[in-house]
């Protein structure tokens, strides 16, 4: 019966001794087959779970239980729970080890987490937008009105074409403002993106010519490596162009004076990958990590929301955004976006069902 349990079980003796596994405790801490774990200790079968550690918690009548990550033979979350076998009176000292595979229910909490996180944060940015919009109106209406009393004010032609010139550039900064803050709502707003066919490849070239003249100022050679071969397919073409900006402007904050940045484009049966090379300040792993939250910048100026936006417009084409890079060598950023349109999905697994890698004596063939 404890054979057929998906549940992971170990009997142990009152000295952490092993005196029984399930074929699930073996797969979930990765006991090869034959070998034995019977008669020695748990934390040779368990690195790391010593015995000792909860050995003043085990009194008779009391279970305890534990949340644990192991790394080994895959990283996954687990909950067990130990009890003493028989009751208070009747007890023959031996425990029994319940574990369950919690990997999936915890990464659900941690998208969710992360999708209110989000919210919070649109409505947040959305606060701010808007709040800058009444300044920038009133700063629009006050310039016009100074050009209309200069229109009307005998001066000096000299001072006249100056003070045009100062209002002029004062006008464009401020439109200037205004499309940013119209980018950054259209961006951060949850909005669905409006497919239609295009060619991956030509949003690429487009993205790199306007910023271009950034790159030259900075002596950034662009290098761009693109498959012809790629079929078009459903995007939306101004998030993808507002995807690949923010990558190419990482890439070059992220090297500086001078350097090269490879754009490569290329195209299997699965999926079309998009990937950004380049050889800048690289990212500690700490960095990478954090990488994706919000607010999280190394920059003075920065905002810290640039890949939170570009993994959005990403997923939303039922994409994935990958990240290698490494401190001092430089950054790789790969986009990958399934070829074939998905007209289905799958459900995330419910509680109810089991997941496949989960199912015994599978367990070592379905990795997801
Ligand atoms: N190509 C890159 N090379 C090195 N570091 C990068 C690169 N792209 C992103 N980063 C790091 O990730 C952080 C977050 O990036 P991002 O979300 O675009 O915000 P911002 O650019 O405003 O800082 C950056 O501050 C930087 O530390
Ligand atoms: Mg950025």
């Amino acid at each position: 019966m404890f054979e057929a349990l998906q549940e992971g079980v170990i009997i142990l003796n009152s000295e952490g001794k092993i005196t029984y596994l399930n074929s699930a405790a073996r797969r979930i801490f990765g006991v090869p087959e034959g070998a034995s774990a019977i008669g020695k200790p748990l934390e040779k079968t368990v690195l790391g779970l010593r015995w000792d550690s909860f050995a003043n918690s085990l009194q008779p009548g009391r279970v305890l239980s534990r949340d644990l990550e192991i790394f080994y033979p895959e990283n996954r979350f687990l909950n067990f729970y130990l009890s003493p076998v028989g009751d208070a009176e009747d007890s023959d000292g031996a425990f029994v080890m319940l574990i369950r595979d919690i990997t999936h229910s915890r990464r659900a909490t941690e998208k969710k987490i992360e999708s209110e996180r989000l919210n919070a944060l649109t409505l947040l940015a959305a606060g701010v937008a808007h709040e800058l919009g009444n300044p920038l109106n009133s700063l629009t209406i006050h310039l016009q009105l100074i050009r209309r009393k200069l229109g009307k004010t005998q001066i000096d032609e000299q001072l006249s074409k100056e003070l045009t010139t100062m209002l002029e550039v004062a006008e464009n900064e401020i439109s200037r403002l205004d499309s940013i803050i119209k980018q950054f709502l259209g961006a951060i707003r949850p909005s669905q993106p409006e497919l239609a066919a295009a060619r991956i490849n030509d949003i690429i070239q487009e993205s790199a010519r306007v910023l271009t003249p950034e790159l030259e100022n900075r002596k950034i050679a662009l290098v761009l490596e693109l498959d012809p071969l790629i079929p078009e397919m459903p995007l939306d073409t101004d998030q993808m162009k507002q995807a690949f900006f923010n990558l190419i402007r990482n890439a070059s904050q992220a090297m500086g004076a001078e350097g090269t940045l490879t754009i490569r484009s290329e195209s299997d049966n699965q999926e079309t990958r998009i990937s950004f090379i380049d050889r800048g300040s690289g990212m500690s792993p700490e960095d990478l990590g954090a990488a994706f939250e919000p607010y999280h910048t190394t920059k003075g100026a920065g905002t810290g929301l640039g890949l939170l936006i570009v993994r959005r417009i990403i997923r939303e084409h039922g994409g994935e955004i990958e990240i290698e890079s490494e401190k001092g060598i430089g950054t790789e950023v790969t986009i990958h976006l399934p070829r074939v349109d998905k007209r289905m999905r799958f459900l995330e697994t419910s509680s109810e069902t089991i997941p496949a890698e989960t199912k015994p004596n599978h367990g070592r063939e379905a990795t997801t």
